[in-house]
């Protein structure tokens, strides 16, 4: 039995007072019940300046904290870059890896995104490996050649069994902050092909879907045999919606 996993993608919104604020809300909700009794497991990604604010904030309650980007050099002459190592004694666990945003705004190419992989292991980080297709990749029919394509990137880079030790979360491109979701077949049908590619040693890597995800469609996305959890954008930002979207993991 897989443990689902919901994550909270603040992305670059807030300020300290929100993200403290954001933070003892969840806190409150989330502990009525001890940890080693929930079922789901909940992880906060607010942005880098938040990091240490946000892992006081959630001390104790079991909820995780993550990052939305990591450099993929150890240390150096990178001015504006972040380490794996920055993150950890930041307290993160995780850290996001090749979100579309990053691929398609700030040019990350899929070598790029293995090469930032494998340095979040190195440090000991959980990378969420994101990937996806445009809308005209879907129409055209490539889908799960683009998003094996992108996982393979990674697989070549640091080896199958690292890549199963990680966590893969699908979020079509056309769903990101649209309002518009992979219906849950779709997302099946990617997850499995994904689960495929992944092969004997992937049976329990968490497969995340993300593109919308809201407390009205969570449900019946989360209860796909191949989807284990969701990545929250908007919907992360207000704390109830989000509980009530790491409920429906439960
Ligand atoms: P969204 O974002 O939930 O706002 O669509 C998801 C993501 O970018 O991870």
């Amino acid at each position: 039995m897989i443990k689902p996993l919901v994550a909270g993608n603040w992305k670059m919104h807030g300020n300290t007072e929100t993200a403290s604020h954001l933070a003892a809300q969840l806190v409150a909700q989330w502990s009525d019940r001890p940890v080693a009794e929930r079922s789901v497991e909940m992880v906060l990604f607010p942005p880098s300046v938040h990091l240490s604010l946000v892992k006081g904030a959630v001390a104790g309650s079991g909820i995780a904290v993550g990052a939305q980007n990591l450099s993929q050099h150890g240390s150096g002459a990178y001015t504006g870059e972040i380490s794996g190592d920055m993150l950890v004694d930041q307290g993160c666990d995780y850290v996001l890896v090749g979100h579309s945003e990053r691929r398609d705004l700030f040019g990350e190419s899929s070598a790029t995104v293995a090469e930032k992989f494998k340095a979040a292991q190195s440090s000991g980080l959980i990378p969420i490996l994101c990937v996806g297709e445009t809308l005209r990749q879907r129409q055209q029919e490539q889908t799960v050649a683009v998003v094996t394509a992108q996982i393979k990137a990674v697989i070549d880079c640091v080896g199958m069994h690292n890549v199963c030790r990680a966590v893969v979360a699908y979020e079509p491109v056309w769903a990101i902050g649209t309002g518009e979701t992979a219906s849950p077949e779709q997302a099946q049908q990617v997850h499995r092909a994904i689960r495929n590619q992944l092969g004997e040693v992937g049976l329990s890597t968490r497969l995340l879907y993300g593109g919308s995800v809201k407390a009205s469609n969570a449900a019946e996305l989360f209860g796909q045999p191949d989807i284990n959890g969701g990545l929250v954008g908007g919907a992360s930002l207000e704390a109830i919606e989000f509980f009530n979207i790491v409920k429906r993991a439960e």
